[in-house]
């Protein structure tokens, strides 16, 4: 059957989007290559391990995003990539910390062994606090913003990693809610802070950067607070439905901790509605912007589709 049109414009935006992700990633890594410090300097196995859990094939979805959204929005692109590098240096360090066994006790990361697996718990502990550092110096000391803008980026980084509504209050409830009964709006609130915050940051931090307006800024806000829902729905979903090669990590693990989870709470086909929902809502919040979105609305499409 001959695809119509909007099919067609559909597969045309997603091909520009994977070559574009493709670009940006690269430029994203060649930078956190220069950032890093080598293992050859001393504390060496530190330096090793921030390396090994770093590049190790991640997605790169949070940079990614931050670039976008500021290309989007008309920011300068070398404006943009030490931002972008220190969200993720700071979801490095979360997944780090994220793998401990006192945390979700997982062996497999990224494709590999996990840090502590690889480098024992106190030097992942370790590898883990050096790059949330990195990530606050590298907005700091960031020579392409003005001092208010890297004010500006450290303060949303800052809000978006802590408490009481950021990453480690997310991380704290998550924890907290294994083996307990919660609500849906008690897991969508886990959900935002644990992995919505950040995304969420990513995006405003990207749009701050291009000198949005507060309808621009609104509707990126608006748009990746959908997108950072949408981004932990589906990493629950593939939990359970991917392969621990697709993933890199052992699925299973969720059921495995007892944790609260949307296809736990839902049932995996309510699980998959709400994402398309999700996944509607955050296109929506596009259609307020001036110029054109296909980037970003394509970005949300490879949220909900991907495979790991
Ligand atoms: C995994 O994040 C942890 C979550 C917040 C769900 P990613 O799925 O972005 O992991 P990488 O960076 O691609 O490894
Ligand atoms: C982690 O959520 C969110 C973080 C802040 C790291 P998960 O625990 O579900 O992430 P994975 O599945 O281990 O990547
Ligand atoms: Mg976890
Ligand atoms: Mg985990
Ligand atoms: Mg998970």
């Amino acid at each position: 059957m001959k695809a119509s049109f909007d099919e067609r414009r559909v597969i045309g935006d997603e091909l520009r989007l994977r070559e574009e992700m493709a670009a940006r990633r690269l430029l994203v890594d060649r930078r956190l290559d220069q950032l890093v410090p080598s293992e050859r300097i001393a504390p060496a196995n530190i330096h090793a391990a921030m390396r090994w859990s770093l590049f190790a094939g991640g997605k790169r979805f949070r940079p990614l995003l931050l670039i976008f959204a500021g290309e989007a929005l008309g920011a300068a692109p070398d404006k943009l990539i030490s931002a972008a590098c220190a969200f993720e240096l700071l979801h490095t360090y979360s997944l780090i910390h994220d793998d401990l066994p006192s945390m979700d006790d997982d062996d497999l990361r990224r494709g590999r062994p996990t840090c502590h697996i690889q480098f024992g718990e106190a030097a992942a502990v370790l590898a883990g606090d050096a790059l949330q550092a990195l990530a606050f110096q590298t907005v700091v000391e960031d020579d392409a913003l003005s001092a208010e803008l890297r004010v500006r980026v450290a303060g949303e980084l800052a809000r978006a990693a802590g408490t009481p509504h950021g990453m480690v209050a997310g991380q704290a409830e998550d924890l907290e809610a294994e083996s307990q009964t919660i609500s849906g709006s008690e897991l969508e609130v886990i959900h935002r802070r644990k992995t919505g915050a950040l995304i969420g940051a990513a995006a405003r931090c990207g749009a701050l950067i291009a000198a949005a307006s507060e309808t621009e800024l609104g509707a990126i806000t608006n748009y990746a607070s959908c997108l950072g829902l949408l981004f932990q729905i589906t990493d629950d979903l593939l939990d359970v439905t991917a392969t621990a090669e697709d993933l890199g990590k052992t699925p299973g693990k969720d059921e495995r901790a007892q944790k609260a989870t949307y296809p736990s709470l839902y049932g995996l086909e309510p699980a998959r509605l709400r994402a398309g929902e999700v996944y509607s809502a955050a296109c929506a919040a596009l259609a307020v912007l001036p110029g054109p979105s296909a980037t970003l609305q394509a970005l949300a499409r490879f949220i909900l589709e991907r495979r790991n």
